[in-house]
């Protein structure tokens, strides 16, 4: 094998592989949307995950102003959108209006859900700390929802033929993949 070196700020594409997210907002009566790939598990019990966002967002902001959030899960045919949304400020913009998006009510939360999205995952902001440049928010899970054509028994089914039911992986600038096939491993071939 022939490794090549890979510059620091691109390392952690090398680690690319989870759900990108359509992060909802909602702050006096304004509901805001942006493109998280930055969004990771921390703990099962309490269900808690980490998200980071840039403080130039204006979703940072109303974020810690509303104190919750929705992590909403797109597939394939929203690829668009979710680039639209992570180039476009809701600062100057109703990305809502501008996607043609659709919203319906949180279940455990006043922040809404993006209808055409495989997942939503209902979030309670618990703290927020600074620790390089952009803000660590670690949030607590409240409340899930997912389609069950897509995920079964606490698991994404990635149907091979499917991509509607398929999650959309961001692998860094304008490139994406799908969670798109799934196999499960002999947990006694690893050692034999
Ligand atoms: C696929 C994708 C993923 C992104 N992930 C993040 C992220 O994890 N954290 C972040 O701060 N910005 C991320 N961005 C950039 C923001 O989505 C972008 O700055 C957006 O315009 C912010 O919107 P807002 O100003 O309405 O909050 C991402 C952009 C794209 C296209």
């Amino acid at each position: 094998m022939s490794k090549q070196e890979i510059a620091l700020h691109l390392a952690h594409r090398l680690t690319a592989g989870r759900p990108v997210c359509l992060l909802t907002v909602r702050y006096k009566g304004q509901v805001n949307v942006m493109s998280l790939g930055w969004a990771v598990p921390l703990s099962a019990e309490p269900p808690l995950m980490g998200l980071a966002i840039h403080p130039a967002c204006y979703t940072h902001d109303m974020l810690i102003k509303s104190q919750e959030c929705v992590l909403n899960i797109p597939a394939r045919p929203l690829a668009e959108q979710v680039l639209s949304c992570g180039t476009v400020s809701g600062a100057q913009t109703d990305k809502i209006t501008l996607t043609h998006l659709h919203l319906d009510n949180g279940r455990r939360v006043e922040t809404p859900w993006i209808s055409e999205c495989l997942a939503h995952i209902e979030c309670a902001l618990v703290s927020t700390s600074a620790p390089g440049d952009h803000t660590l928010f670690i949030v607590e899970i409240v409340g899930a929802w997912a389609e069950e054509a897509a995920f079964k028994d606490g698991l994404w089914l990635c149907p091979r033929d499917d991509e509607e039911l398929q999650p959309l992986v961001h692998l860094g600038g304008t490139m994406f993949t799908l969670l798109s096939s799934s196999f499960i491993v002999n947990p006694d071939k690893g050692s034999s």
